[in-house]
């Protein structure tokens, strides 16, 4: 049986950290109450010259070191990302460019915050189906570009940042297992930036009313969130007659450490099992499940033939759950 395989992951942050003192002095907040209702302490913002490309690079580069690949190994090339660097043309297609991975085709995945899962997914069929052979996917995100700075709903929250993983070809008994995704397209306005495509082309009067920011009914999204991903992750263990016992990691999307601590309570999973880091790096969108599985894997916290559950929920409303045998 043919199965996609990670071979290696690869992530980066950009240096300049953003603590909540600091949003403290921009917006009427404080420290007590971002790190109570969303466990985040700081995050990592881009340089004014780093656009979403640049990050995923960084990350890429990573990972092709790692498993010892020049870029003309990858036959394909998906980049999930809602802050890509340009409507036109995708950034899977600068990456390719910029990585000179000539014999790869390029695209890009629009699923918000999980948009890795749903590139992964992708990534896993065309393997499986034997068309392609090493497939990068890639998640990345400058969120603080989309960022309203005087919204203190949403400024809290949001950091940069790319996760990298390659898959490639395996027919051993381990790999991705299954992929799930779900969208609910009746929500979308849960989560969306008005302006910039073609329902509010940019405008001086778009730019008035703020629609290029990202707008969030955060307590909407939270309640749908954890209900969800609940259903989602015990399903996906049900489906593969696999206990949540025999989970040696859990990482989800890193949105709020509530919504986290919901879906391990669910799985009765204890805590050392979850990877979390949103604590540093808040949420950065369609980056924090590859950030956070490079961060697990390089710290010797995944051996081989453990089970992973990878799971994600975001603007779509999308959500989806990857079960991995390292
Ligand atoms: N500082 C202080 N007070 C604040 C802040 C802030 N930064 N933000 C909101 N408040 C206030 C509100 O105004 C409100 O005040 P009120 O009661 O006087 O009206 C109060 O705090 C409670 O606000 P809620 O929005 O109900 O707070 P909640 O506990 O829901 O936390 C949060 C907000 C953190 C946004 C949470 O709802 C959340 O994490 N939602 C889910 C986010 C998510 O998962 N998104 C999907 C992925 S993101 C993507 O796809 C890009």
């Amino acid at each position: 049986m043919i199965r996609a395989r990670v071979i290696a992951t690869g992530s980066y942050v950009p240096e300049k950290v953003l603590t909540n003192f600091d949003i403290e002095k921009m917006v009427d907040t404080s420290d007590e109450w971002i790190i109570e209702r969303t466990g985040i302490n700081q995050r990592r913002i881009a340089r004014d010259d780093q656009a979403a490309s640049d990050l995923a690079y960084e990350a890429s580069k990573s990972a092709l070191e790692y498993a010892g690949l020049k870029p003309k190994d990858l036959d394909l090339i998906i980049v999930a990302t809602v802050t890509g660097d340009m409507p036109l043309p995708a950034t899977a297609c600068i990456l390719q460019h910029r990585l000179g991975a000539k014999k790869a085709a390029a695209f890009d995945v629009n699923a918000a915050c999980s948009g890795f899962i749903y590139g992964l997914s992708i990534g896993d069929k065309f393997i499986r189906s034997g068309s392609h052979k090493r497939v990068l996917v890639v998640g990345t995100e400058i969120l603080s570009k989309f960022t309203d700075w005087a919204d203190r709903t949403t400024c809290v929250l949001f950091g940069d940042g790319a996760g990298a993983v390659i898959l490639e070809r395996t027919e051993e008994d381990r790999g991705i297992i299954e992929t799930r995704i779900h969208s609910d397209g009746s929500m979308w306005d849960l989560l969306h930036t008005p302006g910039g495509g073609s329902k509010n082309p940019p405008s001086s009067e778009t730019i008035r009313k703020r629609y290029h920011y990202i707008k969030m009914k955060g307590n909407e999204t939270f309640k749908v969130a954890v209900r969800m991903l609940e259903d989602l992750v015990i399903a996906t263990l049900k489906h593969n007659k696999l206990e949540p016992s025999k989970l040696s990691l859990l990482i989800p999307h890193q949105a709020n450490r509530r919504i986290i601590q919901a879906t391990a309570k669910r799985l009765n999973l204890p805590m050392e099992k979850v990877v979390m880091n949103l604590d540093r790096y808040g949420n950065t969108s369609a980056a924090s499940i590859p950030i956070a599985l490079d961060e697990a894997f390089r710290a010797g916290r995944i051996k081989q033939d453990d089970y992973i559950l990878l799971e994600a929920f975001g603007g779509g409303l999308t959500w989806g759950s990857a079960l991995i045998k390292w």
